[in-house]
């Protein structure tokens, strides 16, 4: 995955991201960590499509994200599952393969299976997302983005609703996906899941990258602002 920010600033009533400029190349996952409120979700909106930025630009994998194409080949994954309520975890992926990618019912329930069966769903496809754990839902919504065969995957806080256990049960199965072929842009407070999945972290403090590396720069911060957030983050069990 190649990602490149030329002078990127956003603002809303204030500034939120400050020129940041930065060419990622090659990494496969890249972490986003920091403080409530330094820019994480803005950054990664940005980053998929979802909004434009104020001023700068955006290119991912070579696509500039304002292109309206460039938003229907992205995935992403919220902290809450924003999987349809009424349909099945299987009607929620089928549908849209049906109607936005023209698969027959009969292909769409054959890769649908097979995206249910890689987060290890197959048993609860014909579930309501309110019959299924959190965890389990929330790998739905996971299935549902792989369905677009996405050149890359963002995910925001993806566990941050989900309690300890259903946490590990997320972040197990996201790091199964790690080698799929896809680039992963992912926010999370688990320090300990960044630090194995991500090749590349990020620090936002105050809408700047305040520090910037390989996951190492979680074990030996140089900035007085990663320092002092390392030694407030909790400790989290993953692995
Ligand atoms: N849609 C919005 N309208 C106005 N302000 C916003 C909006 N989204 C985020 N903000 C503000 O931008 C700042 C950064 O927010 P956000 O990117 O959500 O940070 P983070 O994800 O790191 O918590 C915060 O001060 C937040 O209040
Ligand atoms: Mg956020």
């Amino acid at each position: 995955m190649k990602i490149e920010l030329e002078g990127l600033n956003h603002t809303y009533d204030v500034e939120v991201l400050r020129d940041l400029s930065i060419t990622l190349r090659d990494y496969k996952a890249v972490g986003i960590i920091g403080m409530s409120g330094s820019g994480k979700s803005t950054l990664l909106r940005i980053l998929s499509g979802l909004e434009r930025p104020t001023s700068g630009t955006v290119r991912v994998n070579g696509h500039d994200v304002t292109n309206p194409e460039y938003r229907k080949q992205v995935g992403f994954v919220f902290q809450h599952h924003a999987l349809f309520p009424h349909l099945t975890l299987l009607r929620n992926i089928t549908l849209i393969l049906e109607k936005t990618r023209g698969y027959s019912p009969d292909q769409a329930k054959a890769r649908a299976m097979e995206l249910l069966d890689l987060l290890h769903l197959a048993d609860q496809a014909h579930k309501l997302p309110k019959h299924v754990s959190g965890g389990q839902a929330q790998r739905g919504s996971i299935a549902r983005a792989l369905s677009l065969d996405p050149e890359v995957v963002f995910l925001d806080e993806p566990t941050s609703a989900l309690d300890p256990i259903l946490t590990f049960d997320v972040l197990s199965a996201i790091t199964e996906l790690r080698d799929i072929g896809k680039g992963f842009v992912l926010v999370s407070h688990v320090m300990n899941f960044v630090r194995s999945f991500a090749d590349y972290v990020i620090y936002m403090h105050q809408g700047r990258m305040a520090e910037h590396g390989d996951p190492s720069i979680l074990d030996d911060p140089r900035s007085p602002e990663l320092q002092d957030f390392m030694a407030k983050v909790p400790d989290c069990t993953f692995r």
